[in-house]
């Protein structure tokens, strides 16, 4: 079989598709069910149907496109990933997984093969917790991780509910119906690009993913009591702010001192409120992200948190709201996929490096339903979720190639 990828196209596509966007270039922000985001997709669902896959939407917006194999009653060979895109991205994250993966369908179909299981190319709803606070919607919602009654009490930051946002969105369906019925997949495979520093440093053009580190997210809301910033003196303040820098640096040290490089810990939002230079914080609200690729040290990270709320609420005389959001188990790879990948680096003599995912990607909410496994290419000095993300388009094409051979060996 000889494959080529057509990489000015799968480039240009990239190009195009980054241009759908609330920021300004080269800055990307694509949050899911904005106008936006519909448009992009509604031209990534073309280019599907151009090649001939059938393409269809579920009840939350995933996209299905298909080509449609030989044996309608084998399991499906998956691939795909998200175009959504937080505030101020890059073009890269996700997009080179579901441009990819249709370019590499593209290859396929020139190559002339008939490939036995249908290949489909998934593209995911909500991967970024952006709008609903909870990352990767749309696949938690296919693996049953998350109920169609639990989906529907998320609330974006304006208050509406998932269903009255996918509604006004133009989708219709019941979210009861999303889940992906037993055995539907045959594998799962993701292209990503890496978003970390590793392959760039190692000199690698290829990462084959074995573990998906386990994430887990917190909403705390901190109540103190406000007042003049001048009239109240120190001794009679509860200040909600000095609490939270109490609380926070408490998280970085249980992150720092859990034994292990692998556990990480984040604050990425806190909202002041009433947010005045003359006014004692009354209110703090945080966002918290803690992972790790073990499940007792992320856990043990939590607990940590946990009793740094307490002494700090009797310390200070603030009030804690804690709202754990999820808390994931991390995901193993299949052996079949992770081999199928390395048999193709092989074939065509590409240096890859297996590797952990320390980011999260609907492949970990596959996991829960199907053999999984990931492809990453080098980020340029490991930047991700900011506008000067890049990937090569060599590096792009060589990921797509790789993709393209481990899908067909996937559908014998
Ligand atoms: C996904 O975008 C993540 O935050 O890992
Ligand atoms: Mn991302
Ligand atoms: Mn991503």
């Amino acid at each position: 079989m000889n494959l080529k990828i057509d990489q000015r196209r799968l480039i240009d596509e990239i190009e195009k598709l980054a241009t759908f966007s609330d920021a300004e270039a080269p800055a990307v922000t694509r949050v899911v069910f904005t106008p936006t985001e519909r448009t992009a997709r509604g031209w990534v669902k073309d280019r599907c149907q151009e090649a001939g896959l059938i393409v269809r939407d579920d009840a939350i917006g995933n996209t299905f496109a298909r080509w449609q194999g030989a044996d309608l009653n084998a399991p499906v060979v998956g691939t795909g990933s998200h175009i959504d895109a937080i505030p101020n991205a890059g073009k890269y994250d996700g997009v080179v997984g579901v441009l990819g993966g249709l370019e590499a369908i593209r290859a396929l179909q020139q190559s002339g093969l008939r490939p036995r299981h249908s290949i489909e190319v998934l593209i995911f709803t909500a991967e970024e917790p952006t709008r609903f606070g909870l990352g990767c919607l749309g696949s938690r919602l296919l693996s049953g991780t998350l109920s169609a009654d639990a989906a529907k009490k998320l609330t974006d930051n304006e208050g509406a509910t998932v269903d009255q946002v996918r509604r006004g969105a133009g989708l219709a369906g019941e979210l009861e119906d999303v889940k992906l019925p037993n055995g539907y997949h045959k594998a799962f495979v993701e292209l990503h690009i890496e978003q970390g520093p590793i392959l760039e440093r190692e000199g690698k053009p290829l990462g084959i993913v074995e573990r998906i580190a386990a994430p887990a997210s917190l909403r705390m809301t901190i109540e103190g009591s406000g007042g003049h910033a001048g009239a109240v003196l120190m001794p009679d303040r509860r200040d909600a702010l000095s609490a939270a820098a109490e609380l926070i640096l408490a998280l970085e040290t249980a992150a720092k001192t859990s034994g292990a490089i692998d556990t990480v810990a984040t604050v990425g939002i806190c909202d002041v409120f009433p947010g005045a230079v003359n006014s004692i914080p009354a209110r703090v609200r945080l966002s918290v992200d803690i992972r790790d690729t073990n499940l007792q040290r992320r856990d043990n990270v939590i607990h940590a948190l946990d009793r740094a709320c307490r002494q700090t609420s009797a310390k200070r005389q603030v009030a804690i709201q804690k709202q754990l959001l999820n808390a994931d188990a991390p995901a193993e790879s299949g052996s079949a996929i992770v081999e199928a990948l390395s048999e193709a680096c092989r074939k065509h003599n590409f240096p890859y490096l297996p590797m952990t995912s320390r980011a999260y990607h609907d492949s970990l909410f596959m996991s829960r339903i199907a053999p999984v496994a990931m492809l990453f290419i080098p980020s340029k000095s490991g930047y991700s979720h900011r506008p000067d993300e890049y990937s090569s388009p060599e590096d792009i094409a060589r990921g797509a190639l790789v993709l393209a051979e481990t899908l067909a060996a996937l559908t014998k």
